[in-house]
């Protein structure tokens, strides 16, 4: 039997658990699989890209369990009342091959990319940081604001978009939540006394949402907005000037800011720092990059935890997905009796 996880159900889930004990608990199968790291398989998402957009089927697998997720990026949509990102995944038992799971995903990744984005701030950001700077305000927005203050205790916001309902919304949405929230004048004025910028914008262009000269030394940036080929947010002077940190980075040279670099521009893995072999933030001035696209491993890591929280709860339903005749070799006992009425037999 496939368990199935719906909208419905994520929401009611979410809302019997807490938003921010979700983010936390997530963050820790996170770590737990960026800590295995060596034993996934592992390949850059496979993109079908259009002129508005790009759907990916993001595959992995732990010898045990396998996983991939579908998801949509199309910056244009909510210009016609669509979201950016939609996305739908599944875990499958790899000894057997059958699915196990399936589920919305569209909430999950949000969650997915926040908790990431807070799992990498928790190494990379200087110490006792109080203030986010978020450029772009949509969808992914509160959920990163949640993440930072969970894992980091960051409660003072500086928020721009472009977009002033977008602003409105944030506020609306978190505003109540003991957050403080500065709505800034524009992308500089947000920067303000900010020792972490995200920048989670949405346009299918080589943007420039950050020059080097607006951003000083020692702070992190968690750049989630830059995720295909042709999609960037930062500008490549500040590439250059500070630390780069990337999730694999095969898949995050075709799509990441790094795009932009040359082929062999110096990279460090987050799981290496992770596990300790590399450095993460190593002095208060350095600038440390998060160059942000969203590996496989996230959303196996976004789905095993569901899947464990939903685990004897009636937060799931029984999907008849998968045909089961009785005996293997006869599928065709499955079709209905009358079934070959229509060729005249
Ligand atoms: N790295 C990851 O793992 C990951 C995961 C999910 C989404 N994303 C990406 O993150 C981005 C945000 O996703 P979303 O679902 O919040 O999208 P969204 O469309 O809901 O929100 C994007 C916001 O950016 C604003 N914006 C666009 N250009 C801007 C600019 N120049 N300055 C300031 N604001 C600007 C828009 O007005 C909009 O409010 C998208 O590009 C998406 O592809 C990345």
């Amino acid at each position: 039997v496939v368990q199935f996880v719906d909208v419905g159900n994520v929401r009611a889930w979410i809302g019997e658990t807490g938003v921010e004990a979700i983010l936390q608990g997530m963050i820790g199968y996170l770590e737990s699989d960026f800590l295995r790291w060596k034993l996934f398989d592992k390949t850059p998402r496979v993109a079908s890209h259009s002129n508005h957009g790009v759907i990916e089927l993001m595959p992995t697998s732990d010898g045990t369990t396998y996983g991939f997720k579908y998801v949509n990026g199309h910056p244009i949509n909510t210009k016609r009342g669509l979201q950016t990102v939609t996305a739908f995944g599944v875990l499958s038992d790899v000894d057997s091959g059958y699915p196990v799971f399936v589920s919305e995903m569209t909430i999950l990744t949000a969650l997915r990319t926040a908790a990431t984005s807070a799992m990498a701030a928790k190494v990379l950001a200087p110490a006792q940081a109080e203030t986010m700077a978020m450029i772009g305000t949509g969808s992914q927005s509160e959920f990163q604001a949640l993440a930072f203050r969970s894992a980091l205790g960051i409660n003072r916001l500086r928020v721009w978009d472009t977009d002033p309902e977008a602003m409105t919304k944030l506020v609306h949405n978190i505003g109540d939540l003991g957050f403080h929230i500065d709505v800034a004048a524009n992308a500089q004025d947000a920067l303000d006394g900010a020792e972490i910028i995200t920048t989670c914008t949405a346009d299918k262009t080589n943007a420039t949402i950050l020059r080097s000269d607006m951003v000083r030394d020692g702070t992190h940036i968690n750049a989630i907005g830059g995720d295909c080929p042709g999609k960037t947010e930062l500008d490549a002077a500040l590439l250059q000037r500070g630390n780069v940190f990337v999730e694999y980075t095969e898949q995050t040279r075709i799509e990441g800011e790094i795009q932009q670099m040359e082929p062999d521009f110096a990279v460090t893995e987050l799981w290496e720092v992770l596990n300790g072999t590399a450095n993460g933030r190593s002095s208060p001035d350095e600038l440390t990059i998060f160059d942000s696209v969203g590996f496989a491993i996230e959303d196996f890591s976004a789905l095993r935890f569901l899947r464990d929280g939903v685990a004897d709860t009636s937060f799931y339903t029984d999907l008849d997905l998968i045909a089961d005749p009785q005996d293997p070799k006869d599928l065709f006992s499955l079709l209905p009796s009358d079934a070959m009425c229509d060729a005249g037999i």
